[in-house]
């Protein structure tokens, strides 16, 4: 229409005469793609506020360009206990190095993302904070270090630095942000705005006498305009188990119907527990809230020592904390103001759009354990495996994955994915399938007995048949006496492996991550060194290599 033309029109005329706009590089570090997210959010709205803006992964980023940075902005995420994402490893490594250069030029920022379950938590943040600093950088504002739930802080620490880049200059107006927006944009579902998708299929794919249980889930995306691609995980919101917060609320002796305020909304107590707040796992600053309301001496031992609180805490949840230590002189609100909120759990997808259009399936190990007596129940899995049903409802977001991507359709490509870790690659396969993809692909897939638990068995040996799989190796651990992992059989076949490396191959490996994939790691370095001949020093090199070429990359949890 002719009005929003003047507006632009006047917008324009009222611009600042051409001031050179401030230079900014963003750099993230990310591991399951919010890291990314967010780096990639501030970036445009840095560059509508008339910056010039470079938004990159670390792993893109090339070093000798830090001479010329102006101001640097950090997004990071911490892996595990205490560990670079994988793409912040090198730049990481750099930084700490002795080719990292002085940096009294540069303006810098840290945000950092973590998970407050862990010990180290945001110490990937940490580090790029306090070592940009000893590079003689200086701090724009100081650093934030966000939990799960870290929209409210990063936007917080964002704003900030917004306001000091723009003091003491003439930021151009962007013409198209000011003129208003004629065309309603579609809906967008985030994590702030999740989709709710109906199940259109629910399936335990172990058979009888196994000791696992695996859902396979579908769920229909239909109408949200949702699009992914192979490698992408998808988040789920996970209600608490209702007889886990009944026996709370009643160890609490409180009243479930009670009326509290969770952020800035009033519901019931049992309503708080069940959809927006933690009660399992334990965290420190969750516990160190709740002793506040205890004098209880053990208690307080525990918070205050780094070995006891580990093993305390380790499969212990809320229920265990009340029973145990109370009394408490809380009340129901200042319980709930106590609690962290429930947080979304990813899970990498296992289909392909091209394959199911419309349509999301995610492999979903149930999660259940004993500790004190008490069963155990791992909050999303066995919200899936346990109150799912086939027509409900469950709210999800798609996470874009920053380091796990199908690479062209003629690169060989292996894979190595035990249990649920096999999931990517079915979404691999149907998309190589669909798009008539030529290049060679090899399974290495290990679970505990082939009867019972051979994920998606007859969908594999069609893929074989068929060409679209290259190879596949099997390791069922605990079908023979000894056990037989994946990279048992990558040893076995070392020779060949070493040769697909040559060859140009990406290595894949999703799954465990804190016993399986670090053996795989080393067992594919053993391999490099053996097969090309190579010390343990020029084994690394290799890898890095590789990793640097996005040839080894990783979805591991
Ligand atoms: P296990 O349970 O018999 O020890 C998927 O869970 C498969 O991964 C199972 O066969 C499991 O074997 C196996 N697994 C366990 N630890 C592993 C490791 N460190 N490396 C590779 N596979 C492992």
């Amino acid at each position: 229409p002719k009005e929003n033309v003047a507006v632009a029109g006047n917008v324009q005329a009222l611009q600042a005469p051409a001031a050179k706009a401030k230079n900014i590089t963003i750099l993230y570090g990310s591991q399951t793609g919010n890291a990314q997210g967010l780096a990639k959010k501030y970036g445009e709205q840095l560059e509508k506020a008339g910056f010039e803006v470079n938004v990159s992964s670390m792993s893109d980023f090339k070093t000798n360009n830090l001479k010329k940075l102006d101001h640097l902005l950090v997004i990071a995420s911490t892996h595990g206990e205490g560990e670079p994402p994988d793409n912040a490893i090198s730049f990481h490594g750099f930084l700490y190095g002795k080719r990292a250069p002085k940096l009294d030029h540069v303006k810098f920022a840290v945000l950092s993302l973590g998970d407050s379950s862990y010990e180290f938590f945001c110490k990937t943040g940490k580090d790029f904070d306090e070592q940009l600093e000893k590079l003689g950088a200086q701090r724009l504002v100081e650093r934030v270090d966000c939990d799960l739930d870290y929209d409210e802080p990063a936007a917080k620490w964002f704003d900030a630095v917004k306001e000091k880049l723009q003091q003491g200059e003439v930021v151009q107006q962007n013409a198209q942000e000011a003129a208003p927006t004629v065309v309603e944009p579609a809906i967008e579902y985030s994590r702030k705005n999740p989709f709710s998708a109906e199940v259109l299929e629910k399936i335990n794919l172990n058979g009888e006498g196994s000791n696992k249980e695996t859902i396979h889930l579908e769920l229909s995306l239909e109408g949200s305009g949702i699009t992914f691609e192979p490698g992408d995980s998808l988040a789920i919101y996970p209600l608490n188990n209702e007889n886990l917060v009944n026996s709370l609320i009643s160890a609490l002796g409180f009243e479930a119907g009670k009326t509290v305020t969770v952020e800035n909304e009033e519901l019931t107590l049992k309503d708080a527990l069940t959809y927006l707040l933690e009660i399992t796992p334990l965290t420190k600053p969750v516990m160190k809230k709740i002793g506040e309301y205890t004098l209880n001496e053990e208690f307080h031992a525990i918070l205050a020592d780094r070995e006891l609180f580990k093993t305390y805490t380790h499969g212990r949840d809320l229920l265990d904390v009340v029973e145990k230590f109370a009394p408490f002189s809380w009340n129901e609100q200042s319980f709930v103001d106590a609690l962290r909120k429930l947080p979304p759990r990813q899970y990498s997808i296992a289909s392909s759009l091209s394959a199911y259009p419309d349509e999301v399936h995610l492999t979903i190990a149930a999660v259940r354990y004993e500790v004190d007596g008490r069963n155990r129940l791992g909050v999303c899995s066995t919200y899936v495996a346990d109150n799912l049903e086939i027509g409900d409802k469950v709210r999800v977001y798609v996470q874009k994955s920053p380091n796990f991507k199908l690479p062209a359709d003629e690169a060989p490509i292996i894979m190595v994915g035990p249990g649920t870790g096999i999931a990517p690659f079915r979404s691999f396969m149907q998309e190589r399938e669909e798009r008539g993809a030529q290049g060679k692909s090899w399974l290495f897939f290990g679970d505990q007995h082939f009867v019972t638990d051979f994920l998606y068995q007859t969908e594999w040996q069609s893929w074989l048949k068929s060409g679209v799989l290259t190879k596949m190796d099997v390791a069922f651990s605990r079908d023979q006496e000894e056990k037989v992992y994946v990279q048992h059989k990558m040893q076995k076949h070392a020779a060949e492996l070493y040769e697909w490396l040559e060859n140009g191959a990406y290595f894949y490996v999703c799954g465990d991550k804190d016993r399986m994939a670090a053996d795989v790691q080393n067992t594919l370095l053993q391999i490099i060194a053996e097969q090309g001949s190579k010390t343990e020093e020029e084994a690394k090199a290799y890898l890095d290599d590789l990793r640097k070429q996005k040839r080894y990359q990783r979805d591991v949890y």
